[in-house]
């Protein structure tokens, strides 16, 4: 897709302050530092969406103290857009900027027809990166995920491809995503015996889903791995959009299969309990969401979406209050359980 320049947004110089505020933490034992707050791509950087909307939350985000930016090969849609429109970005605006960049891709769900398109082979997953990096125009990947475990698939060639994958250059660390605490061990047993540096597990959690906390963190704390969890907003539902009805143009308005307006409506006398609590810390909903999961030493990041530059500069002001009272804890946990 074109960026049309004559919108004004012109060559883009960073902000000198981008380092000033950001909280950077290291993620497991290994020597990466994610920013505490790092952006997905997976809604608003597809050819549906626009570009210029896109460029400009990307611009602000790494403003922000934010370097790290989450991708996957069936972001879009259509799949492969949003890697295809981040390519473009990264070329026009922060091709000087690559090494202070951390880029994360992902393949494990359906990406093209057919037997070697989808899941955890080693045809697929060597493959897909190949087009993923053509897609963004990178000579190499800061981290490369398995999306999904394959139950089909032995976890010993799924591995051995992503260890084959740093071998070769292609990505300088691997990760995996939405793997159960048992799979992970095993995981990250066939990576250490390939001297593969593994340092993320990416998982889904919020106030609203927590089954990280049973076992999943100790499990990566025990093997020196970073936990960097995705959907913290429950994609919107854990902010105030949805406190006065359905906004037009919101996620649940345009009824994805993701967020309904029924899970929202279901949902709404728990968010009106949490935006109370907030506004009692003195902090947006949004905020406090950000901060709760924070909390856990085990996680280096938050992986948030958004759909403006606007959402990004209030979510990050999450930074400024992250302790929580052991009464604020309870209350909270009076409301999701
Ligand atoms: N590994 C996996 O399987 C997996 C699965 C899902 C996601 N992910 C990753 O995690 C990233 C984040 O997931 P997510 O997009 O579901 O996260 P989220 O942060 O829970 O939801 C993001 C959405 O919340 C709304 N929002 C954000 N800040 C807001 C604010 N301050 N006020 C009002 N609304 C606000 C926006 O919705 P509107 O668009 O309605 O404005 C935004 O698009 C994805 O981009 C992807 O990189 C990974």
């Amino acid at each position: 897709m074109q960026i049309n320049d004559k919108s004004g947004a012109t060559e883009f110089l960073a902000s000198s302050a981008r380092y000033d505020s950001m909280t950077y933490k290291r993620t497991g034992n290994s020597g990466v530092l994610l920013p505490a707050i790092s952006l997905g791509l997976w809604h608003n950087f597809g050819f549906v969406d626009s570009i210029q909307n896109a460029r400009e939350v990307l611009r602000c985000a790494f403003d922000l103290g934010i370097t790290h930016f989450d991708l996957a090969n069936n972001y879009g849609p259509p799949y492969g857009s949003a890697e295809e429109n981040f390519g473009t970005i990264l070329k026009r605006d922060f091709k000087s900027y690559r090494d202070e960049l951390f880029i994360a891709t992902k393949a494990g769900y359906d990406m093209w027809p057919g037997p070697y398109g989808n899941l955890g082979s080693r045809k697929y997953l060597i493959a897909s990166l190949d087009q993923s990096l053509k897609r963004m125009g990178l000579d190499y990947i800061d981290v490369f995920y398995h999306h999904r475990p394959d139950p089909e698939t032995p976890l010993e060639e799924t591995m051995g491809a992503l260890a084959d994958i740093v071998r070769q250059g292609k990505a300088l660390y691997v990760a995996i995503s939405n793997y159960k605490p048992k799979e992970t061990q095993k995981a990250a047993e066939l990576l250490k015996a390939s001297n593969t540096p593994f340092i993320l597990h990416q998982a889904r959690y919020s106030m609203f889903d927590r089954w990280i906390e049973e076992e999943l963190l100790e499990t990566l704390e025990n093997n020196g791995v970073g936990c960097i969890t995705f959907s913290p907003l429950a994609q919107g539902m854990l902010t105030d959009k949805y406190l006065n009805g359905i906004p037009e143009g919101s996620r649940a308005a345009k009824n994805m299969t993701y967020l309904t307006s029924e899970t929202v409506q279901s949902n709404l006398k728990k968010i009106q309990g949490l935006n109370t609590i907030a506004q009692n810390r003195g902090q947006k909903l949004s905020q406090m969401a950000i901060a709760w999961i924070l909390r856990h030493k085990q996680v280096a990041s938050v992986l948030i979406g958004a759909s403006s530059a606007n959402q990004l500069k209030e979510n990050v002001k999450a930074l400024d209050n992250l302790g929580f009272t052991d009464e604020e804890l309870q209350l909270i946990d009076g409301i999701v359980g």
